[in-house]
């Protein structure tokens, strides 16, 4: 019998989260009376953790996909995807053009080296760019100084022939926790690009569920946005929960009780021994650590969930076991299910948040060991391992 552990990924919880921010995008728009942007998915490191073929069916309504990877976007064009692909960061070196052209891929261009790059290619088409501006993250993107004249280049490269739609990206710092900052750089956005016409993209999932963001945006440019985690259904604010904002958790990580051990008062739990029983306690050991992708970090009290019932992890989680506390659950055994994170567990955000990290990041980084079970649209559970060496099921 393989070790009890397991991550099932939902699809329907997929279509479900696109479904309700294109929804909420539907009602924004009809309160501002202009029409809603279209959507990137963000299916960027394996569809955040969730597997890329688990993007494509999960996301096959939006209108977009974006990603990082030259071979995430080759590979989604290979499984059948037709509409645009958008490379947020571009390319990295010139060969990586000849891809861009012959997948029709649409590229971010942030530095003078693309800029350069593209002026010195020949493409078979014109390719779709984007300037991307610096708004004040500071990470990538043509400061507004140099900016015009970027877009200028890009201008005589679409009279060439060698760009095709040409538009302008931003993305936002501090969408989830500050928005006076994000109106300061909203306005040099606004401010910047009054003569750059053209499609346009500034909103990540947290200015995406922002109102009043991307309506400030002239309606005669066309605009995306490009929601990543609330599609996997974790939460980009601090202070929101998903379940508050109306998401399903996609993923969900389970495990079993392996062992029991009843400690007595002043006895010590796990490496370090950062947990001493007070009372009699009883402790469940579960076949989930941080080889399986829980976080290290997590101490006593992050929540839990064992056969139904919610409860904490105690000391300090280890390679591949994790204690909690099952004192006052005597029908709770071996053999016990355990909710690490997800459907009828914690929120993914409430695990992060007690080891001092974001959802994000506890997503990303589920192991490759760790089988996964995909809950196909039609709802019915594929149990399977992952195969690597396909970069669709390679998480
Ligand atoms: C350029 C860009 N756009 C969109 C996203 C999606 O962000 P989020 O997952 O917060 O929605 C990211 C994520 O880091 C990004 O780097």
């Amino acid at each position: 019998m393989p070790r009890p552990i397991m991550a099932t990924i939902s699809i329907p919880a997929m279509q479900h989260n696109l479904n309700h921010v294109t929804a909420g995008l539907q009602e924004q728009a009809r309160q501002a009376t202009r029409a809603a942007p279209k959507v990137w998915a963000v299916i960027k490191a394996h569809a955040y953790g969730h597997g890329l073929s688990q993007g494509l069916a999960g996301f096959a309504a939006a209108d977009g996909l974006a990603m990082l990877d030259l071979e995430e976007a080759v590979a989604c064009r290979e499984a059948g995807w037709q509409k645009p692909l958008l490379l947020l960061e571009g390319f990295f070196e010139a060969q990586d053009i000849n891809v861009v052209d012959t997948y029709r891929l649409t590229v971010n261009v942030h530095v003078e080296e693309q800029l350069r790059m593209l002026e010195e290619s020949a493409p078979s088409r014109p390719i779709n760019v984007n300037l991307k501006i610096n708004g004040g993250m500071n990470r990538l993107g043509f400061i507004p100084d140099v900016a015009v004249q970027a877009w200028q280049r890009l201008c005589a490269l679409q009279r060439k022939g060698v760009v095709g739609e040409l538009g302008t990206v931003m993305h936002f710092s501090r969408a989830d926790d500050d928005p006076a900052e994000t109106q300061r750089q909203l306005e040099t956005f606004l401010d910047l690009t009054t003569d750059m016409p053209g499609v346009t993209s500034i909103c990540n999932s947290a200015a995406t569920l922002s109102t009043g963001l991307w309506t400030r945006l002239s309606p005669q440019r066309q605009q995306w946005v490009r929601p990543g985690i609330c599609l996997y259904g974790a939460s980009p604010f601090a202070d929101r929960s998903a379940d508050q904002l109306g998401l399903r958790p996609v993923m969900t990580l389970q495990a079993r009780i392996i062992s029991v051990q009843d400690c007595r008062p002043g006895a010590s739990v796990g490496y370090g021994h950062t947990f001493t029983a007070t009372q009699p306690t009883r402790v469940g050991i579960v076949a989930c650590g941080y080889a399986d992708g829980y976080p290290r970090h997590a101490g006593t009290g992050t929540p839990v969930t064992v056969a139904g019932h919610a409860t904490r992890l105690l000391g300090r989680v280890s390679m591949d076991m994790l204690a909690v506390d099952l004192t006052g659950l005597e029908s709770v055994g071996v053999g016990a299910p355990v909710v690490l994170w997800g459907e009828g567990g914690p929120s993914v955000d409430e695990v992060a948040t007690a080891a001092g990290t974001v959802g994000y990041e506890l997503l990303c980084a589920l192991a490759p060991r760790v089988p996964r079970t995909i809950i196909s649209a039609n709802s019915t559970a594929t149990p399977g391992g992952v195969k690597h060496g396909d970069l669709l099921n390679e998480e």
